[in-house]
């Protein structure tokens, strides 16, 4: 059984009310519930997990080679501040598919630099929601050997 954690950055709790006309209205946990069941189907097992701060999200991803053998992560606007977040992804050296809900590269500029890009093993922008489902079969097709 794989195993894979979705990391949730900073305000990706309020999905659903947020900015409705650029995230959509699927809440998180909407999202949540079918991706656990998607990663069922797919032979896999899903861990989410969403937090505001930095430090408990660095704190997920070094604890996660001991249980996961890859991460989705939307960081959010850590994406584009955070290099300590970045660190800590190259340094479990996990495999990771970086997820934007809106194509941040069609909004402002400070959106268009991302931290993450670099290390990630693929990422999905601009899907909307339906793009963690994407990011979810990108990430285990190249677990199981299977992406290009
Ligand atoms: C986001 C894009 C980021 O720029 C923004 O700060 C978010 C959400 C997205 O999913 O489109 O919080 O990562």
């Amino acid at each position: 059984m794989i195993n894979v954690l979705l990391l949730q950055g900073p305000n990706l709790n309020l999905l659903g009310r947020r900015e409705p006309h650029i995230y959509g209205t699927d809440t998180q946990q909407s999202i949540h519930d079918r991706l656990c069941r998607l990663a069922e189907d797919l032979g896999a097992r899903l861990t989410t997990f969403q937090s505001n701060h930095e430090g408990e999200l660095i704190d997920r991803i070094q604890s996660a080679p001991t249980e996961f053998q890859g991460i989705l992560i939307n960081a959010g606007a850590l994406t584009h501040t955070s290099l300590a977040l970045a660190d800590a992804l190259t340094s479990v050296a996990l495999p990771f598919v970086e997820i934007h809900i809106s194509n941040v590269y069609a909004r402002e500029s400070f959106r268009h630099h991302s931290h993450l890009s670099a290390g990630a093993a693929g990422i999905v922008v601009g899907f909307g929601t339906t793009g963690y489902d994407l990011a979810l079969q990108g990430l285990l097709g190249r677990i199981r050997g299977q992406g290009a």
